[in-house]
């Protein structure tokens, strides 16, 4: 690729004058170590001396497609060369496209789309659209949750990100999720229900304008609801008027074998918001999709939203020949059938290490949890915290040419959907060795 001979600076450059003059995101500045990245094809990303890494992350569990596709790249040049940006007041072809592609493989009828620069601002978007459309204001949202760093969206969110922003928008409503962590487990689908009823009935149902939830919970623990859960969560918002707003920004786009990971339960959201994988971050893009009973709504009444680069020509065009990639690589049967293939390392980890506490998967979305006691399941790190182990682990997956995410007491496994079996092989091996440095701590 041609990108190789674009990088003029050294791994060490790059870092230095990146720490210098630019602030890296949820960190003390003399903590980051940054790696260099120089260019990046499939499922691996190099730094400027040619180390190579397999990206078992995706990046931020967004390159879907993997890095480097030639298609979306082309895609991108030839719109920017046609059109490179039209105010969105504006309507353009891609983004005539790009409504009627969503519609078309969006859950039920989900129609009609406003686009946004990521997840955040598509979340900010659906609480304004289900607040201006209810004419209610409260939100419930859960803790174990991330849905974004904007003002609203932090609030939003319930794990400990949302700290250091508070106070911040009224009427949010956090409520617990089905999961209690590693040591207390899981709610049944019927007993988180039955509290999540309480909550409504506590707060006044004619007060919330919505329930915004991850359809699988993403950097909270890829946590699969429990089957019932999702339909019991639409039975409840459907008979109090509570818009059900599925965010979709991290587990969409065929992360866990389905275009969007509310499929698995067959349940059609009131409003589903996207970003990550349906551009493959290539280019920024996000968005909101609404049920046209809510789009109607807007007809007559005035949709207070908007922003400078909504519906951006170059990222409707990007997420266009995104969309195309999964369709023509049948990128969706290759995280199920490559799904099955991790769930298979997963088991073997669980059954090998005792520091494994629990392994979770669903598609190519995955996490481990890691314990020193299996019997009281107690985490390798506290909640918000790391500890001596998990440090060293992820210096080892580094060391190894191995990037994913370790946070707290878990790492997570969300290669690129075009992974090969061999290619999952290569990185389970890494991480089958990295586990002998957690196996240690376990009494
Ligand atoms: C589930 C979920 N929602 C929202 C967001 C925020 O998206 P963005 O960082 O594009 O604003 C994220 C980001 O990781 C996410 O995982």
């Amino acid at each position: 690729m041609a990108t190789e001979t674009l990088t003029t600076m050294t791994g060490e450059e790059m870092i230095a004058l990146s720490k210098k003059h630019t602030l890296f995101e949820w960190s003390a500045q003399s903590k980051v170590d940054p790696i260099p990245v120089a260019h990046a094809k499939g499922i691996y990303f190099y730094t400027p001396e040619g180390k190579r890494f397999i990206d078992f992350n995706s990046q931020l569990m967004c390159v879907n497609i993997g890095h480097g596709d030639e298609r979306v790249i082309r895609a991108i040049q030839e719109q920017v060369a046609t059109l490179a940006y039209a105010n969105p007041f504006m309507a353009t072809e891609p983004r005539a496209r790009l409504g009627a592609k969503l519609a078309a493989i969006a859950p039920g009828d989900i129609d009609v789309f406003f686009f946004t620069n990521g997840g955040a601002e598509a979340n900010e978007n659906a609480i304004k659209l289900a607040r201006l459309a209810t004419g209610r204001h409260k939100i419930l949202a859960r803790y174990r949750s991330y849905h974004g760093a904007t003002a609203g969206s932090m609030m939003l969110t319930g794990d400990p990100r949302r700290w250091a922003s508070e106070p911040g928008m009224p009427g949010v409503v956090h409520v617990l999720d089905p999961y209690h962590g590693i040591a207390r487990g899981w709610d049944t689908a019927e007993e988180s229900l039955g509290m999540l009823e309480e909550v409504i009935e506590l707060e006044g149902a004619h007060t919330i304008a919505a329930f915004i939830l991850e359809s699988v919970t993403g950097t909270n623990g890829v946590l699969v609801p429990p089957d019932g859960y999702m339909q019991g969560v639409r039975d409840v918002c459907t008979k109090h008027g509570i818009f059900m707003i599925c965010d979709e920004v991290m587990a969409g786009f065929g992360r866990t074998g389905e275009w969007f990971a509310i499929d698995h339960w067959k349940v059609v959201p009131d409003i589903i918001t996207m970003a990550k994988g349906l551009t493959s971050a290539y280019v920024q893009l996000g968005a909101v999709g609404m049920r046209r009973a809510i789009a109607d709504q807007f007809k007559d009444k005035v949709f207070y939203g908007g922003l400078t680069y909504n519906s951006h020509p170059v990222a409707c065009a990007a997420a266009l020949a995104t969309i195309d990639v999964y369709e023509q690589d049948n990128l969706l049967e290759n995280a199920r059938a490559m799904g099955s293939v991790m769930r298979l390392h997963l088991d073997d980890l669980a059954r090998k290490h005792p520091s494994v506490g629990a392994a979770r998967s669903i598609g190519l979305f995955g996490l481990v949890e890691l314990v020193r006691d299996r019997a009281k399941k107690t985490p390798l790190a506290p909640f918000n915290g790391t500890s001596e182990e998990m440090a060293a682990l992820g210096k080892f997956f580094r060391q190894e040419g191995l990037y994913t995410f370790v946070r707290w007491n878990t790492f997570f496994t969300n290669p690129p959907l075009c992974i090969t079996e061999p290619q999952l092989r290569e990185a389970f091996d890494i991480i089958d060795r990295g586990l002998e440095i957690t196996d240690r701590a376990v009494s």
